[in-house]
């Protein structure tokens, strides 16, 4: 694989993931902290550490006997934008990003999960690639299987519309430093909130932007941590069942690549699984 500014690699490497084609299986899981990508991994049969590099930690193993891959993005767009462009090159083609959230509705509890079936973009990065009117959605197999994994694992999920920022503070409705605040903050989450979107993070958008683009699938689970409105913050709580969901959801979607295999269908539907 050669070079160029245009297309930079090193040593066969794309220049920022640090992984070769070929490294990563199909399915890659993508939560934001390396660390957690270290904490995927050893939920794992077998794991082995193909790169840290920068932000982008990544391993590739088998979780019940199906090839799967974690890659950490970041915080944010521009390197979750980095980590799709790059990972989509060395192999991958589904995506399902394992991150924490904030609610923005009061009944959701910390601690549950929310699976997004699209998202608000809010983000910078993916309108570098499209217009702001383009969608940001989910692909429905992977939304489908996300919520198969949950109810198999017998966990409450919440499945709707994601807010995805570029700021954390601000961004979201929170006060930034010395209280700094603009009125279109302020009126931010509780315009969202009565449209019945359920959570802020900061990826999915761009993920979800550049997958459909890109013919790619893609979903996200989230670990809520934080609730806006009753102001709950617990870092950690949920993450353990996002995990399993997102390990889980890939096994079903391999078995359902496998019957869209076997009977030549591009889409899968739900009558082929008793086909
Ligand atoms: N991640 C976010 O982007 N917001 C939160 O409130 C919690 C996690």
């Amino acid at each position: 694989m050669s070079s160029s500014a245009d297309r930079p690699t090193v040593e066969g490497k794309f220049y920022h993931i640090m992984v070769a084609p070929g490294e990563v299986s199909r399915y890659v899981l993508l939560p934001g902290d390396p660390a957690r990508s270290d904490l995927i991994a050893k939920t794992w049969d077998e794991a082995r550490l193909i790169a840290k590099h920068r932000e982008f930690t990544t391993y590739t193993g088998k979780y019940k006997g199906v090839p799967i891959s974690v890659t950490s993005t970041g915080i944010g767009g521009p390197s979750t934008a980095i980590a799709v462009e790059e990972l989509l090159r060395a192999g991958a083609d589904t995506f399902i990003r394992v991150g924490t959230t904030g609610a923005i509705q009061p009944e959701i509890p910390v601690g549950d999960i929310v699976i997004t079936v699209a998202a608000v973009r809010l983000d910078g990065t993916s309108k570098q690639y499209i217009i702001p009117e383009y969608p940001a959605h989910a692909h429905y197999e992977v939304i489908n299987a996300l919520v198969e994994a949950a109810e198999s694992l017998g966990y409450n999920y919440w499945l709707g519309v994601t807010a995805s920022t570029d700021s954390f503070y601000l961004g979201q409705g929170r006060p930034g430093y010395k209280n700094y605040t603009q009125s279109w903050s302020q009126n931010l989450y509780e315009d969202l909130r009565r449209a019945g979107v359920l959570n802020f993070e900061m990826e999915s958008s761009t993920i979800f932007t550049l997958s459909s683009i890109y013919g790619a699938r893609a979903g996200t689970v989230c670990a809520v941590i934080a609730n806006k409105i009753t102001n709950e913050f617990m870092p950690g709580s949920g993450i353990d069942k996002a995990i399993r969901v997102a390990n889980e959801a890939v096994k079903i979607l391999y078995e359902w690549d496998e019957k869209k295999k076997l009977y030549k269908k591009k889409y899968f539907y739900p009558s082929l699984i008793t086909k």
